[in-house]
């Protein structure tokens, strides 16, 4: 297995470009299932988890080209309707090909995708929309079938506003006869995306962004092409790595709208922001200060920030305090930290951090994706090596990650395993 190997305590400072969202081009390419024709996708990172997912609409019977700076992908001779199920436990997010699949084909065979590193990611919000849009279901030996003759708009009220429930309800119905109506939907960005790229296919989603979401059902979707949305993880990744280490570096092809609540918290910290239209400059006082955070559904402060932020506070003077309201068992890379010095408390959902004067290289494990990226992080200020084992977690979801890095100086490398 592969590792890094970071040897703390250089300055950093530079340019960094931020590559396509992860979270917006996975729910994208399951879409390109609905138009059964060509769809050209511009700025999709090259990075595991999109891999995984050309792998899987091939092995349906698509095609995907890639070319320097876009993917082709031709949905048009899809065969097959069953995702395969090695692919499906690598990647839970892959259930998003289930709402193209029952979008375009009214059927689809899958695994129940089971739990993964930050918890058990169950999926029965799905299921019950799927229910509720008329798609008869039946699970046997973990296997998932759906199927109907025809899909009928109608109004799904989501228990919780589930990022994933609510892009396969918007997947399924966009053919569907009639309109389907969702309440209580996600609001995250990445909806916004996939709603610009539908109605450029010719579909009629409206409301994405807001927690009431509307799609009329049409007869066809045609070809189209897409430029898709900055990561706002990766900005807020890297607006954490200039914290951490009290750099100035400027963050390009970077969405700032898209990143209010991580912004309010660098500047709550001490962090000074000068925020233009598609780019981020960060400077960072000599002192920051400890702030409380509490992750929510957008648009407050994103479950997918919460380790970089902890990491970050490890090293700032005085006590954090943190809650983690979205998932259940998402600080597990605080033991990996506790190796290198930083002082966490785990109750429950809160995480009750007191800042140290310094971190210390250790040998550690990546846990999961975001957790793995804190390590890195946490080696860049720490005194002396850092050794990150598991790092194919971080690779799911970071483009170019170590060229980016040693391009703002830190000293980074990867040991093949
Ligand atoms: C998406 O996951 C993102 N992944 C996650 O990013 C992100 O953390 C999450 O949304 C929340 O913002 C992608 O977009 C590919 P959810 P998703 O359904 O859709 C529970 C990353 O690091 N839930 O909003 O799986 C669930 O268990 C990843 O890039 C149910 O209980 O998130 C979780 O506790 C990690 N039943 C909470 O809701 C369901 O049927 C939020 O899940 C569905 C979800």
């Amino acid at each position: 297995m592969s590792e890094y190997i970071i040897k703390g305590g250089k300055r950093l400072e530079g340019t960094v470009n931020i590559s396509g969202s992860k979270n917006a081009a996975l729910p994208i390419i399951a879409a390109c299932l609905l138009n059964g024709g060509k769809s050209i996708l511009y700025n999709v990172p090259k990075i595991h988890d999109t891999e995984m997912m050309f792998e899987i609409l091939k092995s349906l019977g698509g095609t995907v080209e890639k070319k320097k700076n876009k993917v082709i992908i031709d949905t048009n001779k899809i065969n097959k309707f069953e995702i395969p199920e090695n692919l499906m436990r690598q990647m839970r997010s892959s259930v998003i090909l289930v709402g193209g699949l029952l979008g375009k084909y009214k059927k689809a065979i899958f695994s129940y995708p089971g739990g993964c590193d930050i918890g058990t990611r169950p999926i029965e919000l799905h299921l019950k929309a799927f229910e509720k849009l008329g798609i008869n279901i039946s699970k046997n030996y973990g296997n998932i079938e759906c199927f109907c003759d025809k899909i009928i708009g109608k109004k799904i009220d989501l228990d919780f506003p589930s990022v994933g429930a609510t892009e396969n309800v918007i997947l399924t119905s966009c053919l569907a006869e009639g309109t389907t109506i969702i309440n209580n939907a996600a609001r995250e960005p990445e909806i916004i995306d996939l709603q610009n790229f539908l109605n450029k296919m010719g579909a009629k989603v409206k409301g994405a962004g807001s927690s009431h979401i509307e799609i009329e059902g049409v007869k066809h979707l045609k070809d189209v092409s897409y430029n898709i949305m900055p990561d706002r993880i990766e900005t807020g990744t890297f607006l954490c790595l200039a914290a951490i280490n009290h750099s100035e570096m400027l963050i390009k092809n970077a969405d700032a709208n898209h990143i209010t609540p991580i912004i309010n918290k660098l500047e709550e910290i001490g962090c000074n922001l000068e925020v233009e239209k598609n780019q981020i400059k960060i400077k960072v006082a000599k002192k920051l200060r400890a702030v409380d955070i509490k992750t929510m559904p957008y648009p407050g402060f994103p479950t997918d920030m919460q380790s970089v932020f902890v990491t970050l506070l490890t090293v700032v003077k005085g006590t954090s305090v943190v809650v983690e309201n979205i998932f259940e068992n998402r600080y597990r890379f605080t033991q990996e930290l506790t190796r290198m010095g930083a002082k966490i408390t785990i109750e429950g959902k809160t995480a009750i951090v007191k800042g140290v004067k310094k971190l210390y290289g250790a040998n550690v494990k990546a846990t999961d994706l975001r957790g793995g990226a804190a390590l890195v992080l946490a080696g860049s200020v720490a005194k002396g090596i850092t050794k990150i084992q598991n790092i194919e977690y971080i690779l799911r979801g970071y483009e170019d990650f170590v060229k980016k890095l040693q391009g703002l100086g830190l000293d980074i490398d990867i040991i093949k395993g």
